[in-house]
């Protein structure tokens, strides 16, 4: 009896000792941002990110946890402590620099126009969308972007989320959409509500806006777990693990 007590209690003090061995982290996301983060009808979150963010945890030995919070509001949460890095296909770029510290990029997509088939938009020239509604989430590059360069000859329309956005789309409120290229594609283009097609060119450029890819954002002082993340990705991209969750979703 007093055996079986003891060890008993000595597993029960080695349980605790290890749940206090594994390093506890936080991630901010917005979603619904499909198919980099979202949920399934279950109420799950998925997408690249989240399986990308899973198994470079599992690599680092961590356990990771989710923490959603809107795109808006999402730097400001991390410089707050909400949560410890974000993983929300935050585009690297200089402006953001000045307050978090990047990751290397772990995917580089474009971004892309998007409008209904028969809208009649050929091109994307500010002059050619005078007059016209173009659609982005607040606060990403594209915001900035066609701030910057449509401003004067179209109106913006800016959504708290991706989501919103698309049904604005199918509303027939918003001409053309300018995303992230994958999540146009994902909710515009494979969408049963709409025909949607892209249209103009894809944008990569200027560096300004869209060289960098998609990173991890992490608080400036946090340089070391930046690194263990950068490795973990090295390694999940040697060993096959980044190219499997990659053909999940964009494999064509
Ligand atoms: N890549 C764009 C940016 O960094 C948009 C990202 C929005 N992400 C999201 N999960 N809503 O500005």
């Amino acid at each position: 009896k007093l055996l079986t007590t003891s060890l008993l209690g000595a597993a029960l003090i080695a349980g605790v000792a290890q749940a206090q061995d594994t390093e506890q982290l936080r991630i901010g996301v917005d979603v619904p941002y499909e198919p980099m983060e979202y949920r399934t009808p279950d109420g799950e979150l998925t997408g690249f990110d989240i399986e990308l963010g899973n198994a470079m945890c599992a690599q680092i030995k961590a356990d990771c946890e989710w923490v959603v919070q809107a795109w808006d509001g999402i730097i400001p949460g991390l410089l707050a402590r909400k949560y410890d890095a974000i993983m929300s296909s935050m585009t690297i770029n200089d402006e953001r620099r000045q307050t978090v510290l990047f990751s290397d990029p772990y995917i580089q997509p474009p971004s892309a126009w998007f409008a209904a088939a028969d809208s009649g938009i050929k091109t994307v020239y500010p002059e050619s969308l005078k007059g016209k509604t173009i659609g982005v989430q607040r606060g990403t590059l594209q915001d900035n972007y066609v701030t910057d360069m449509y401003g004067d000859d179209a109106n913006i329309s800016r959504y708290t989320t991706a989501d919103d956005l698309v049904l604005d789309m199918d509303a027939g409120r918003v001409d053309v959409a300018f995303l992230d290229f994958p999540v146009g594609k994902s909710t515009l283009l494979d969408s049963e509500e709409g025909n949607y097609v892209t249209v103009g060119d894809m944008i990569s450029e200027p560096e300004k806006y869209f060289g960098e890819g998609f990173g991890m954002a992490f608080r400036p002082r946090d340089k070391e777990l930046a690194e263990r993340f950068d490795d973990a990705l090295a390694t999940l991209k040697d060993n096959g693990t980044y190219d499997k969750i990659y053909d999940k979703y964009f494999k064509v």
